[in-house]
C-alpha cells in the first residue's frame, strides 16, 4: 500500500494574485488536479491525503478522483509543517513501514513514466528517493550585493523535484526533528538527510516544473498541451 501526500496549503505569494496558484486554471483543470491525477494514476497508489490552508476557500471538496480516496486536513506555516501534519492525518492502517509519496500540488506536469520510476528504484533502496535533475547552468555564491564569490561545480549537483518517497516512519521521525530543531527543510529529503541518511536521486524530467511565476503557467500549458505518458 502507497499513499500519496499532496501539500496545498502555500499561499502562492512570489506568483501574486488572489487566487491561489494550485487553483489556477490550466489545460482545462485546476493546477492542483493535474497534480493530484498524476499520481492517482499509477496503479500502486491507493490514495492521497491533500494539506489545505486553515482559510482555503478553493477546495472543490473532492472526496475521490478516479476512484481513489481524496482525505484533507489543515497544513502548517511552512510546506513541511503541511507535509507533517499530513503524515500525521493518515489513517493508522497506514503502517510505519508503508511508502508514502510527497508531490507538491504545484507541480502539474509530472510525467508517468518518472513516477513509475521513482516507485520502481526508490522501493528497492532502504532509505527512499526523490526524482532530481542534473543541474545544467554553471553557478554562482553571491555575497550580499551581488558580487560572485566563487563557482559551484555543478558536476554533483542536482535539483530536487517531487515526487518524493519515504516510509512513513522515518519521514514522520525526519520532520518532526526538523520541527524541533526550527530548521527550515524545504524538501522531505533534507530532512531525511539531517538524520544521516542518504536518500536516492532519481533522474526525472526539467519539464517537471514548479508553478512559481505566471510565466511558469504559460510553460506547463504548453508542455500538458503534448503527450505526458
Ligand atoms: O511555496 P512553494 O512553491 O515552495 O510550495 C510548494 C508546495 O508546498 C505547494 O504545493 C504549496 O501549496 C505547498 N505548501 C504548503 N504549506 C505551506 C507552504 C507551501 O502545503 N505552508
Amino acid at each position: 500500500m502507497t499513499w500519496a501526500i499532496v501539500p496545498a496549503a502555500g499561499r502562492g505569494s512570489r506568483f501574486g494574485g488572489a487566487t491561489p496558484k494550485q487553483y489556477l486554471p490550466l489545460a482545462g483543470r485546476s493546477v492542483i488536479e493535474h497534480s493530484l491525477r498524476a499520481v492517482l494514476d499509477h496503479p500502486d497508489v491507493d490514495g492521497v491525503m491533500v494539506a489545505l490552508a486553515q482559510d482555503d476557500g478553493a477546495w472543490p471538496g473532492w472526496r475521490e478522483i478516479g476512484g481513489k480516496p481524496v482525505l484533507t486536513c489543515v497544513g502548517g506555516g511552512e510546506r513541511a509543517d503541511s507535509v507533517l501534519a499530513a503524515v500525521q492525518a493518515l489513517p493508522a492502517t497506514i503502517s510505519e513501514d508503508q511508502w508514502l509519496l510527497v508531490h507538491d500540488a504545484a507541480r502539474p506536469c509530472l510525467h508517468r513514466q518518472d513516477l513509475a520510476r521513482l516507485l520502481a528504484e526508490g522501493r528497492e533502496d532502504a532509505v527512499g528517493a526523490l526524482l532530481a535533475a542534473p543541474v545544467r547552468d554553471t553557478l554562482k555564491r553571491a555575497d550580499d550585493r551581488q558580487h560572485c564569490l566563487g563557482t559551484e561545480p555543478r558536476e554533483s549537483l542536482w535539483r530536487a523535484l517531487t515526487p518524493q518517497l519515504f516510509r512513513r516512519g522515518s519521514l514522520e521521525r525526519a520532520l518532526a526533528a526538523a520541527q524541533r530543531s526550527g530548521i527550515k527543510v524545504t524538501d522531505e529529503a533534507m530532512a531525511i538527510e539531517r538524520l544521516g541518511l542518504k536518500p536516492r536521486l532519481v533522474e526525472g524530467r526539467d519539464d517537471n516544473l514548479k508553478i512559481t511565476t505566471p510565466a511558469d503557467l504559460a510553460l506547463a500549458e504548453f508542455i500538458l498541451s503534448r503527450a505526458i505518458g
